[in-house]
């Protein structure tokens, strides 16, 4: 079925685009963007014409950094429900990080994830294998094979990559592939025991903390040997103003490293944990406001290059527990955008900006042909209405797992329409 989008505001910064126009879709691809494609499409019956009036329509946003759970904690998420989750948040792609169980160190894990993804047929899965074997930082895993296997990145999300010469390998071994490596940057000596952010609110609530510097000193290293290797590297889940500082310092020297950060850190303070609420536990933790406003401002010039959700679902079991045996983790994909775009309310951030960070340069540190409406590209379209309120209400959430700390936000501005290869996969009222 061929569908033209009539009326929307098209905002494509890979294309320098931001006004109205139609949008013709035509055999899964972008077919035509113009101003009267409509006039002159109009007694065509087998076209599927939607009026956005208005609304936003950008390339489909992309989420480097979901945790999927499958295989082997199918009961916080699956394949299935975290791929409903991410086109009921606008996503039409997600990178699915390799702590499954086993985790994804094998072509095997990698290629069970691609053939599952492919049966889901909702949002495009592209899978992050790990950097070392069982992510235990000993020794590398088959980088060529994976990368052979679909994975696009490599990742040991959830551990830091400890020994610095085991990293080194893994940024000239990936370089020399073209391949991305993901740093979860987390010096775990520094944060062992640590539950929640080192600070004024751990002491008065009697939490052990983990202090900035265990991110800071990491990501110090990670720069160091990327500029040492002439190699590029992405450090996930910027949480705190030095780490912000040292990427900015090392991308003006001209040092490859690119960086993203979640819409908790730059939404929530560790205040948020007074209550002990599980839900507000995560690595790394919410830090303090002089953090919040560091990371706003490196959203801002640039320093931080994507917006990414770091969905990590965890069940009642992980979660309705004491604070200490609480599992970190906040489920991202259906809060992300509108969170987000509380950035370009506030004017931290232009739509434009947005877009960017959430789609065109996920694409390009991924290496993956998306992020763009340009004319015969895959049809992977987000449309977002910027004025619809609504409040988040974890009980209606499609991922399986319901921990986050905004239930019960009013946010404005949504996804209403996600299409994937020219196929609609969420709509509201649309239809
Ligand atoms: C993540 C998870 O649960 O897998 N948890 C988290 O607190 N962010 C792991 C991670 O992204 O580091
Ligand atoms: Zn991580």
């Amino acid at each position: 079925m061929n569908i033209l989008l009539k009326g929307g505001r098209i905002v494509d910064p890979s294309q320098n685009i931001n006004e109205e126009m139609d949008l013709l879709i035509e055999k899964g691809q972008i077919a035509q963007i113009g101003k009267d494609i409509y006039k002159n499409a109009k007694g065509d019956s087998a076209l599927k014409i939607l009026d956005l009036g208005g609304k936003i329509v950008v390339p489909g946003l992309i989420d480097m950094h979901t945790h999927l759970r499958e295989p082997g904690f199918e009961y916080k998420e699956t394949i299935q429900t975290g791929c409903e989750a991410a086109v009921a948040g606008g996503f039409t792609s997600i990178a699915c990080m390799p702590n499954t169980k086993p985790i994804n160190d094998n072509r095997s894990v990698t290629e069970l994830i691609c053939r599952k993804a492919t049966q889901c047929n909702l949002a495009n899965v592209y899978p992050i294998a790990a950097i070392s074997n069982g992510s235990e930082g000993i020794t590398l895993t088959e980088f060529g094979d994976l990368k052979d296997a679909g994975a696009v990145a490599f990742s040991d999300d959830g551990r830091p990559v400890m020994n610095s010469a085991l990293m080194r390998r893994a940024l000239e071994y990936a370089s020399s592939l073209g391949i991305p490596i993901i740093s979860h940057c987390e010096d775990t000596d520094l944060s062992s025991g640590g539950l929640m952010n080192e600070g004024f609110v751990s002491t008065e609530l009697g939490l052990s903390g983990i202090p900035n510097i265990a991110e800071d000193i990491m990501v110090a290293r990670d720069i160091a040997i990327a500029d040492y290797t002439n190699t590029s590297v992405h450090i996930a889940h910027v949480s705190t103003a030095e780490s912000v500082r040292l990427i900015r310092e090392a991308k003006k020297r001209g040092i490859k490293v690119t960086a993203e950060t979640a819409p908790h850190y730059f939404s929530l303070t560790d205040e948020a944990l007074r209550k002990y609420d599980t839900y507000t536990k995560v690595y790394p933790p919410l830090r303090n406001i002089a953090d919040v406003t560091a990371i706003k401002e490196g959203l801002s010039d640039s320093t931080i290059d994507a917006i990414a959700s770091d969905h990590a679902p965890h069940s009642s079991i992980e979660k309705d527990v004491e604070f200490e045996y609480a599992s970190p983790g906040i489920v991202g994909l259906e809060t992300s955008l509108s969170l987000s775009l509380k950035l370009a309310a506030e004017g931290v951030l232009t739509l434009d900006q947005l877009i960017l960070k959430m789609s065109t340069i996920p694409a390009v540190i991924l290496g993956i042909p998306k992020g763009t409406l340009r004319t015969g590209s895959d049809a992977d379209i987000t449309v977002i209405d910027i004025k619809r309120e609504w409040t988040v209400d974890i009980n209606k959430f499609r991922s399986k797992s319901k921990n986050s700390p905004f239930n019960g936000w009013k946010l404005k501005g949504k996804a209403v329409l996600t299409i994937v290869d020219g196929e609609i996969k969420y709509s509201e009222n649309f239809e």
